[in-house]
């Protein structure tokens, strides 16, 4: 085989009249007159070579493809000034092709290799095709540099890489595990883990003080482009530290990846208290990018004369102002106000033209200043249950966001959102469940403060949020077993279902716990972010569709009747 002695990016006025050896796809073919001009590709970038007629090589050209693998031997020179390409790190030579050797032919590929166009499905199919285009190379460059730079800065910060096992029982995090039955021990399972979470306080049990682990994670939950059913984490935990001391290191570490990967100074990164993120921007991973605050009017009710809007004691009334009203129709204006019938919740609008107000609320308030619209703008107010006003209003907010454009391109809003409530509601099963995990460390004055409102009860717990998307998320942790069984008693787990499900670590607790705290952060949507890609799926090699599927490998699909047996499981459904 003629071995390569350069890669593409090597060829440029440097090696101009050396013979070189490039091995690559071949990625474009002209005719031109006589002249055959090729592209010829690897990971490094593209370089232009020539068959000449009058090279004896020139015959051999013609059989050859686009795809095909192929090793070519020959001289650089330098192009004619008029053939220059300046977008091409080799734009300013070819490669005269003196001897070729093809080493693999191909098929008409089914999709685009050099183009991210088609249909998504055969893209995903053919994934190892995809994945030959540059920018889907260049997001999983990206993401190797993110992760070397990652590894460096938490090493140089004493941070231990640990690996924790995947063959494990059910975690804390709360969604629905992916299981693997065992062959030893039939009728028994494997849960795979939603995160290292037990693995990671273990370790500061331990003794090992600074932990940290790049991660896979697995989650049975519903997809959206942002979650993938396994994904990866930067998993990290420290001993003998406060919510400060964690939140030092992961500043540290995103702005480092900012400045050397991205070369953008983040600036200091703020931080807001849940209730006024939810208070402000109705979310608790808000979009800072851009204004559109939730205004309140709560306090004011006493002023207005309403019928439609009545909030009572826990009720609020609060308001949007869309900027470009003037864009909407009524229609849109309906839907609105039906959407929020759905949710309990009474919507209304008020439009400025001219000078003057109109719509359905416009009456009540012609004669206050409250709204302060300006021309063309609308305001949205919105009555009832206070915490639905604020989420109905930051979906809002989030929606028109993006129709109306009002995002400033190339802008990175990071924030920290911290003191979020210990415990939520949770409908279905009647009963209240940590919101982050129940490892984490409630305010013990709120404890002892409220003993019978949970939903008082906030937590340390702290999660960090970029352009509107939830990167990471942590807590301190309880290192005390009575107060770890306290939280598992507040959300319900009996004694027996604790010891069931975490006996081991509680029993840990009672050999000397130091006080620990972590964190998390989404590598996938880290790299989404840094990169502009509009899904996790464009950051992964081998992603999943939002049914869980991998279409090229056909995953998952059924296995057959002699594994069955040999797990002990008989299937219910249809074969
Ligand atoms: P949490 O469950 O909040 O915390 O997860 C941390 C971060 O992981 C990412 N993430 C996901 N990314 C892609 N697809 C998913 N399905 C998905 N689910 C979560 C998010 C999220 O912020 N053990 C705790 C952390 C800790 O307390 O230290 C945990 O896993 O970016």
């Amino acid at each position: 085989m003629l071995k390569r002695t350069h890669k593409m990016n090597e060829i440029n006025d440097s090696t101009v009249e050396k013979t070189v050896i490039i091995n690559g796809w071949v990625d474009r073919i002209r005719n031109l007159g006589g002249i055959m001009f090729m592209w010829i590709r690897d990971r490094y970038g593209l370089v232009q070579v020539i068959f000449d007629p009058n090279e004896s090589v020139y015959e051999q050209s013609k059989c050859i493809s686009a795809e095909y693998v192929v090793a070519i031997k020959g001289t650089v020179r330098k192009r004619p000034q008029d053939a220059r390409n300046p977008k091409l790190a080799s734009g300013n030579v070819e490669i005269l092709v003196k001897e070729l050797e093809v080493l693999s032919e191909a098929k008409t590929p089914p999709i685009y290799t050099n183009r991210q166009e088609g249909n998504e499905e055969a893209r995903l199919k053919y994934r190892y095709l995809d994945l030959r285009h540059p920018s889907l190379q260049q997001n999983l460059i990206f993401r190797h540099e993110l992760t070397q730079q990652t590894r460096k800065y938490l090493s140089s910060l004493d941070f231990l890489e640990i690996e924790t096992p995947y063959l494990t029982k059910s975690t804390p995090e709360g969604a629905r595990d992916f299981l693997v039955p065992s062959r030893l021990k039939k009728g028994n399972f494997y849960a795979l883990p939603q995160s290292p979470q037990i693995f990671k306080q273990l370790l500061m049990i331990s003794g090992f003080d600074r932990y940290y682990q790049i991660v896979r994670c697995f989650r049975d939950e519903n997809l959206r482009a942002d979650r993938q059913p396994e994904f990866t984490q930067i998993d990290l935990e420290m001993s003998f530290v406060e919510q400060a001391d964690v939140q030092n290191v992961i500043n540290g570490l995103i702005k480092e990846l900012y400045e050397n990967l991205m070369n953008l100074d983040v600036g200091e990164i703020q931080s807001m208290s849940y209730s006024e993120a939810m208070e402000r921007y109705g979310s608790d991973k808000p979009d800072t990018r851009f204004s559109m605050e939730l205004h309140d009017l709560t306090q004011k009710v006493s002023e207005l004369d309403m019928k439609f809007l009545s909030p009572s004691e826990n009720e609020a009334l609060k308001f949007v102002v869309v900027p470009a009203g003037n864009g909407f129709s009524r229609k849109t204006l309906d839907s609105y106000v039906e959407s929020a019938k759905l949710e309990n919740l009474r919507l209304g609008w008020v439009k400025m033209s001219n000078g003057d107000f109109s719509g359905g609320v416009s009456k009540i308030f012609k004669n206050t200043n409250m709204l302060k619209l300006k021309d063309g703008e609308i305001a949205l107010v919105c009555a009832g249950k206070s915490s639905k006003v604020n989420e109905f209003l930051g979906k809002i907010r989030t929606n028109l966001s993006k129709e109306l454009d009002l995002i400033p391109k190339n802008s990175v809003k990071i924030l920290w959102i911290v003191d979020f409530p210990m415990f939520e509601w949770n409908d279905d099963e009647n009963r209240y469940q940590a919101q982050h995990h129940p490892f984490t460390m409630p305010y013990v004055e709120d404890l002892e403060k409220y003993p019978n409102n949970l939903d008082r009860i906030r937590a340390h717990a702290y999660d960090l949020v970029i352009n509107g998307w939830e990167l990471g998320s942590g807590s301190v942790r309880i290192h005390r077993k009575s107060l770890q069984e306290k939280v598992f008693k507040l959300i319900g787990l009996s004694e027996t279902e604790a010891r069931e499900r975490f006996g081991f670590f509680l029993e840990a607790f009672e050999y000397g716990a130091p006080p620990h705290a972590g964190f998390a952060i989404g590598i996938d949507r880290l790299v989404a972010i840094m990169r502009g890609a509009q899904s996790l799926r464009d950051v992964i090699a081998f992603p999943k569709t939002t049914s869980g599927t991998d279409l090229m490998a056909n995953a998952p699909s059924k296995i057959s009747e002699e594994q069955l047996k040999e797990l002990g499981i008989r299937l219910e459904v249809d074969k």
